[in-house]
């Protein structure tokens, strides 16, 4: 198998810079004059936000916005929505916000193309074809989901949050504006921050896209030669960055490399994907309610550290892009990096352990169990995941222990 093979799949338009925002109107108006927005609650009423309603009515177009969406999405909710949308016949929607509005919109531009209910969709590729077309404009630097094809949904009926993943989903135009974010406090910039890292690290470390040529490819391939230089690069800027977004909110240099680098973070993941320390933060944010990317980030050092053996040389490579020694034994500067990466989530204030978190030890079972059964995640983990190391990794994480880890067998793939 040759190792220069790649797969990227994107919007046909990606802005990105300080005043890109002013585009969102034309860009919108580019495809009807019946725009929607489906925006988050407490940026509806931000001036930035008015601004670009006020410019998207001097285009001549009619809108119409629903800003009432819980941020947990509820798929109840979401159909709400849609149903209140229906009427108004939007030619495009502009998602606004957060990573929770971004999926909003996704998934109302999903039912407005296609018959409810949603849980017809739950899983891979199983959106029969093209959505409402969507313009998203992000507001925090972490989720990427304004480039990603994947929607992530809260259904009572099921014990974890869902995700709704096809090609058709990734937004027809992305707008990334780092002023946006801007107003993002301490809290959101560092947990939606780390998650970036997350999808940066985890796509890096994916197993390898195996056939290009394949008739029919899952929608996340694994790592490749397009979507490496992305996640090195994210992860180069989110870890000089993001400490100094959260100490200093109006450094616009970070600001900006925060935005740039979870834009590259999504292009990357949303053809590469991301693996175990999502499998696991979707069990554990259903029994602790604890932001997503609290999760991530808590659990990656924990991840990286079981698969440590299987991978020292790209653990090593992603250590020379986070500027560590690039000399010396492969193993030590692969443990370098993991230990770089545990400073970097102390030093934003992220618990170091499950029981920090909430979580009991009485859930070791059912966390394993749901983990394991997130298999698209599973599936492009660095090596093959069973109960036993799933196990390991809950064990060490729940003590706040990483020695525990060292002794894990390693399985690898062949
Ligand atoms: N689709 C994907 O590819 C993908 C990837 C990762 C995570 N997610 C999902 O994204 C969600 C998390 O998204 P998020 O971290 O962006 O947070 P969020 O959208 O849930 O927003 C968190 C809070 O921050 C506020 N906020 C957002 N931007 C702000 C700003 N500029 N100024 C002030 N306040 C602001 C919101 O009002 C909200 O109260 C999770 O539900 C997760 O499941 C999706
Ligand atoms: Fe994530």
């Amino acid at each position: 198998m040759s190792e220069h093979i790649g797969l990227l799949r994107l919007p046909r338009e990606v802005r990105f810079g300080f005043g890109a925002r002013r585009a969102v109107a034309g860009l919108a108006a580019g495809f009807g004059e019946r725009v929607a927005f489906v925006v988050d609650p407490f940026l509806a009423e931000t001036d930035d936000f008015r601004a670009v309603l006020a410019e998207t009515h001097d285009r001549g177009c009619r809108t119409e916005v629903i800003a009432d969406v819980p941020p947990e999405l509820p798929v109840g909710a979401v159909q709400d929505a849609a149903e209140a949308l229906r009427p108004f016949g939007a030619d495009v929607i502009v998602g606004y916000g957060g990573g929770s509005a971004l999926d909003a919109a996704k998934l109302v531009s999903l039912l407005l193309a296609h018959p409810a209910p949603l849980d017809r969709y739950y899983g891979e590729n199983a959106v029969p074809g093209p959505v409402t077309p969507l313009v998203a404009v992000p507001t925090t630097a972490g989720t990427g989901s304004e480039v990603t094809p994947v929607a992530v949904v809260s259904d009572p009926s099921r014990a974890v949050k869902v995700g709704i993943s096809s090609p058709h989903l990734i937004p027809a135009i992305a707008v990334v504006d780092p002023e946006l974010t801007m107003s993002a406090p301490a809290g959101v910039t560092a947990y939606a921050g780390i998650d970036a890292f997350v999808h940066a690290v985890e796509s890096f470390t994916a197993a390898p896209l195996a056939d290009v040529g394949a008739e029919r490819l899952p929608v996340f391939v694994g790592r490749d030669v397009l979507t490496e230089p992305l996640s090195l690069e994210a992860a180069r800027l989110i870890h000089r960055s993001l400490p100094v977004a959260i100490a200093n909110p109006g450094d616009r240099r970070a600001r900006e490399e925060m935005s740039r680098a979870s834009l590259l973070a999504g292009m990357a993941f949303g053809s590469a994907g991301t693996h175990i320390s999502h499998a696991v933060q979707y069990p554990i944010g259903a029994l602790t309610h604890t932001p997503h990317g609290l999760g991530t980030g808590m659990l990656l050092p924990y991840v990286l550290q079981a698969f440590l053996p299987a991978i020292p040389d790209r653990l090593a490579v992603l250590g020379e892009a986070l500027g560590l020694d690039a000399a010396g034994d492969e193993r030590a500067r692969a443990q370098a990096t993991v230990d770089a990466i545990a400073d970097l989530c102390a030093r934003i204030g992220l618990p170091t352990s499950l029981a920090e978190l909430g979580v009991s030890h009485a859930d070791r079972e059912q966390v394993v169990t749901l983990s394991l059964q997130a298999r698209r995640l599973v599936d492009i983990a660095p090596q093959p995941v069973d109960e036993q190391l799933m196990g390991a990794i809950f064990d060490a994480a729940f003590a706040g222990d990483r020695s525990r880890l060292s002794d894990v067998i390693v399985d690898m793939r062949p």
